[in-house]
């Protein structure tokens, strides 16, 4: 790999980036950049150098199905960055490879929106440990197979993150890296689009600073300051900092709130072009002195916008490689509460495919609430309204549905705009909490089958299949958050508890529910490892009809191993399925079943030809 050659490869794609962003400061917003990534790629040690080279012999790696996720915070998960050595085994015996922490990086002082609000990017929060700590636990990560992904916080920073603090200190050059306004009347108008993000905990999109005299643009919480990328400053600024991350060792660059961080007159300041060509000059620098380094994109968004973060526009553009499919998430859980399976085939039919070197994050749950993103038209073509099954799928998930299992905690309710989000872990969402308090055995085992079916989905889909931290073990809700003067106004706590090591010394007792979701996840793990129908490259999901409204059906034609069917009966009785697109007989789930194409209730089935490669060419 020759630099000047990567330099090359890129360059167009940051050049229209920056053209589209800063029409009448293209050379010169180029040359910094570039020069950043000459300056980073200098730096870049050689050992990062060899991962590079090795990736770009498999460039497809993120796309393999040897690939497993886990996602937790780190300091709940590992106590420290030297307490993950400690827990590397555990990720092993689980089958992961890929791990995402959460809240590593230096916070601001007191409330940190979970880690959120970053102080200083390039230092691990202190109570964690040291820098050098920080290159040592990547260094024992990567030594041990494992890739880190972090998060990179570029729609804001915090209130006293260097920058906030020298524009407080009257610094022009860093009161320009932020939007602010000296008084309501701009506020106001911007107002006038703006959906809020936390109305409860932070209503509106703007702060009062004393010390500024101006109204600073916080599109979340109060001390979350957004960055103004109309200023091509912040980019540079920022696009030095994600090749710092990447020199770190860092393989997955997470994009936290990029559909937020351009803002337009009149809209509601999500979804911009600019935001694509941000994350698409993002894209092209760091790849220009890291290539073992991808993007994810985290952008929680409605379907029709949400390919777009993997380059899917009129013509294709090299943006992120990854996003969260949280349209596949939201509707495994619709799917659960209503027993049928028209929206999800209609909502996800709608979806253009995603670019060919792309691919998901697929997940059941996350540290984040659950927004409820149904489409209106989905809903009408299944004979629903929008406002009125969201409105359902929140109150079913807070327990208050007649026939609920489920007992989530409200997050981010928002009457006027007729909003309201989900907050609880899986398995309290799923019925086990409610069919542990009741004694039933019965709603226990549907309860179990529930968040394995939703599991199921996740890891049979294709993409890199994330479990977040806890659900291995069948872990509940976690209380103490609601007396903690920090956290009880942020219900998102009741899903970010401490790894539970008693409930870990459980995982190999069958009769326990987590020993029985433990085994069944790792089972999904190695069966799906064993499959090359999952592997990504030139294959991409698609839902189908399976004759059956209780049915999801979606296949993949893997061009090198052959097609794939699954289902899923998210239904109360057995169905056999009789829309067969293609007569496979082989369950890799459940090798032995003799008909594979009946489903018990809540049975999930891989239909795929089992074995190794053909030996002849036919
Ligand atoms: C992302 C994070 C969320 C955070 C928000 C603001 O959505 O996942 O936890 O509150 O960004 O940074
Ligand atoms: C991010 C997500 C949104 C979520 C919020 C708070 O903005 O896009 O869905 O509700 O963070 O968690």
């Amino acid at each position: 790999m020759n630099r000047s050659d990567l330099v090359h490869t890129w360059l167009p794609d940051l050049r229209a980036a920056v053209a589209g962003l800063y029409p009448d400061q293209v050379d010169d917003v180029v040359d910094r950049l570039v020069e950043r990534s000459s300056r980073a790629a200098d730096e870049r040690a050689d050992e990062l150098v060899q991962r590079d080279h090795r990736r770009l012999i498999d460039q497809a790696w993120y796309q393999s199905n040897q690939r497993v996720g886990y996602m937790a915070y780190l300091d709940r998960f590992a106590g420290d960055l030297r307490g993950v050595a400690d827990r590397i085994p555990y990720l092993t015996e689980l089958g992961v490879d890929t791990v995402h922490f959460l809240s590593v990086l230096e916070p601001r002082d007191g409330e940190n929106d979970g880690g959120y609000a970053i102080r200083d990017y390039l230092s691990p929060d202190p109570r964690l440990g040291t820098p050098a700590d920080l290159r040592d636990m990547i260094h024992g990560l990567h030594a041990n197979g494992i890739d880190l992904c972090l998060d990179f916080v570029m729609n804001h920073t915090s209130d006293d993150h260097e920058w906030a603090v020298a524009a407080r200190n009257g610094s022009a050059y860093h009161r320009g890296l932020y939007r602010m306004y000296p008084d309501r009347t701009e506020p106001d108008r911007w107002e006038q689009g703006l959906p809020e993000v936390f109305p409860d905990m932070a209503p509106g999109n703007f702060t009062w600073d004393d010390t500024l005299q101006q109204w600073v643009w916080t599109t979340f919480r109060e001390f979350q300051w957004d960055l103004d990328y109309s200023n091509p400053d912040v980019l540079v600024e920022v696009a030095g900092i994600a090749l710092e991350l990447a020199n770190l060792g860092v393989d997955i660059l997470r994009l936290d709130a990029v559909a937020f961080t351009w803002k337009r007159l009149g809209t509601n300041c999500q979804n911009q072009p600019e935001a694509h060509l941000i994350a698409q000059a993002l894209r092209a620098t760091v790849a220009m002195a890291a290539p073992a380094t991808i993007l994810l994109a985290e952008a929680i968004v409605a379907p029709t916008d949400l390919v777009g973060y993997l380059g899917r526009h009129d013509l294709e553009r090299r943006e992120c490689e990854l996003a969260y499919h949280n349209q596949l998430m939201v509707q495994g859980w619709s799917m659960i509460a209503t027993r049928r399976a028209d929206l999800a085939l209609r909502s996800l039919s709608q979806l253009p495919d995603h670019p060919g070197r792309t691919t998901w994050f697929t997940y059941v749950r996350c540290h984040d609430d659950i927004g409820w993103a149904i489409d209106d038209d989905d809903a009408l073509a299944v004979g629903v309204t929008g406002s009125g099954h969201r409105a359902f799928l929140a109150e079913f998930f807070r327990g208050d549905f007649p026939t609920s299992f489920a007992l989530g905690t409200p997050f981010g309710v928002n009457e006027a705009a007729g909003d309201e989000r989900t907050s609880g872990m899986a398995a309290t969402l799923a019925g086990v909490t409610s069919a542990l308090r009741d004694g039933d055995a019965a709603a226990l085992s549907h309860a179990i089958d529930r968040v394995i079916l939703l599991y199921s989905i996740a890891f049979g889909w294709g993409g890199i299949p994330i479990i977040y931290m806890g659900d291995e073990l069948c872990q509940a809700d976690d209380p103490s958050w609601r007396t903690d003067p920090e956290r009880r106004h942020d219900t998102r706590w009741a899903h970010r508890p401490a790894f539970d090591d008693d409930l870990a010394a459980l995982r190999n007792d069958p009769s326990t529910c987590t020993g029985q979701i433990w085994a069944r996840i790792r089972d999904l793990v190695e069966i799906r490892r064993s499959a090359g129908v999952f592997d990504d490259v030139d294959t991409v999901s698609r839902p189908f009809d399976a004759g059956n409204v209780h049915v999801f059906g979606w296949r993949r034609d893997n061009p090198r191993w052959g097609t794939m069917i699954g289902l899923a009966n998210v239904g109360e009785t057995a169905v056999t399925v009789t829309n067969r697109p293609v007569e496979l007989t082989h369950d890799l789930l459940a090798p032995n079943d003799p008909d594979p194409w009946l489903l018990r209730p809540l049975q999930v089935r891989w239909l795929a030809d089992p074995g190794p490669l053909a030996t002849s060419p036919s």
